[in-house]
């Protein structure tokens, strides 16, 4: 063979070679991407499987109770408050839970419909429903979105829009009714009325020390405003939502975009003090906070189109995934939190903000980012660590969430706000991988 001649063959060898490597690296990735579909099917299919199963178990043993389930009982020692504070637990002593007797450790706590979290079981009734079709989760979330039905008069909190929206705004979508509509109005106006113009925005609490406190937390509230908008026609729900979220934007977030969790106002309207009921300590970032904004500000994109609120949801969902340093994704407690095997999780914070992920990646070109991470963070939920067996975890579907740490409440269990933002997410996320 000539020089010429070799040259010749070894590039034809060097062509040929190229396209077996290109052949062979599509075909490895059309298998990737087949198994990545199925094994992602399987995951969610058996997780919505144990997610059903749980809350028909749970729904039939509370059945008739007028009860709802909230979580389990935990325990604390002051040591291991102060060390997940760092600092004197002494201020906060007099705010803490009572350590529940030793037999009541481990057993399932409920809760009555006036309590913040009612509308959450409810609502995942309902997502488990319109995940599976299944006709007996339907008529549990009907009877216990039903058992609800005295908040329409309900007017002393701004929870209002997780109790109601949860229950009878998914009520709305998958089985509307005259009575649905009229319970959400009703509460629309309710929740509409704690708004103060002096302050731009809806009061969080009646209880404590702060003037007019509004929490990071409230945001969540204001689907239900945009919902009674769309319902009835009257742009004031609306407008009340947009001035909460713009006065929100204003006040309650750091330069980094981490937020605060309580800002407290003087009648005024100028700020009284910032700082956390929750968090590890007022300059420190709460993680359920974190999410309630970037969840807050997703949904309030989606109602106006007004693109200030996707910039903020977009900085806030920037902020978590460089601050949320968990090796599994699943929030510590709080972002400041003592990095140690110990610290607990919090799923709750994990499942929404990978809800609101899911949705805020569809309204922005690199929204693959916010779709991945969300993926990684509900596959995580949905392995062993994090997702219960069959007819343990006390019926619940998650493990490993936080309520309050300073309170010495709803540490390392289950928590029914967990269960729906996860079942809500993994609609989603079944709903963009079709
Ligand atoms: N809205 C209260 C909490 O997130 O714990």
């Amino acid at each position: 063979m000539t020089a010429v001649e070799t040259r010749a063959a070894r590039h034809i060898d060097g062509f040929k070679r190229m396209k077996l490597i290109r052949a062979t690296a599509a075909i490895a990735a059309a298998l990737a991407v087949v198994s990545c579909g199925d094994s992602r099917e399987k995951w969610i299919s058996e997780a919505i499987d144990t997610a059903s199963f749980q809350l028909k178990m749970t729904a039939e043993k509370l059945e008739g109770t007028g009860e709802l389930p909230r979580s389990t009982y935990t325990g604390y020692t002051l040591e291991f408050l102060e060390s997940q504070i760092e600092g004197d637990i002494s201020g906060i002593v007099d705010s803490l839970t009572p350590n529940p007797p030793a037999e009541r450790v481990g057993t399932l706590l409920t809760c009555n419909i006036y309590d913040w979290t009612s509308g959450f079981f409810p609502g995942s009734l309902w997502y488990a429903y319109e995940l599976t079709g299944d006709e007996t989760l339907k008529q549990e979330a009907i009877s216990y979105t039903n058992l609800l039905s005295p908040l329409r008069k309900f007017k002393d909190t701004h929870d209002l829009g997780f109790m109601v929206g949860c229950s009878f705004g998914n009520a709305l979508r998958l089985s509307p009714s005259d009575t649905v509509k009229d319970v959400i109005m009703e509460t629309a106006d309710n929740l509409a009325a704690r708004f103060n113009p002096m302050t731009g925005c809806i009061r969080s609490w009646d209880f404590g020390y702060w003037n007019y406190p509004v929490i990071i937390d409230n945001m969540m509230n204001l689907d239900l405003l945009f919902t009674a908008s769309r319902l009835s026609g009257d742009p004031r729900y609306r407008q009340v939502a947009v001035r909460h979220a713009m006065t929100t934007m204003k006040n309650h977030f750091r330069p980094d975009y981490t937020s605060y969790h309580v800002v407290s106002y003087n009648d005024d309207g100028t700020v009284e003090f910032k700082e956390t009921h929750q968090g590890k300590n007022d300059e420190s970032s709460w993680s359920r906070g974190q999410g309630w904004g970037v969840y807050g500000f997703t949904s309030c994109y989606r109602e106006t189109k007004d693109t200030i609120f996707l910039n903020q949801a977009i900085h806030i969902a920037d902020m978590i995934m460089e601050r949320n340093t968990a090796p599994d994704l699943v929030p510590y407690w709080d972002f400041d939190a003592p990095v140690r095997p110990e610290t607990p999780r919090d799923a709750s914070a994990g499942a929404l903000i990978a809800s609101a992920f899911l949705e805020l990646s569809t309204f922005v070109p690199d929204g693959e980012k916010y779709f991945d991470y969300a993926e990684r963070m509900l596959k995580t939920l949905s392995s062993p660590e994090y997702l219960a067996e069959k007819g343990g975890n006390n019926g619940f579907i998650l493990k490993h969430s936080t309520g309050s740490l300073p309170h010495g409440f709803e540490i390392d269990s289950p928590i029914n706000y967990a269960d729906y933002y996860y079942l809500e997410a993994l609609k989603r996320l079944k709903d963009l991988t079709r």
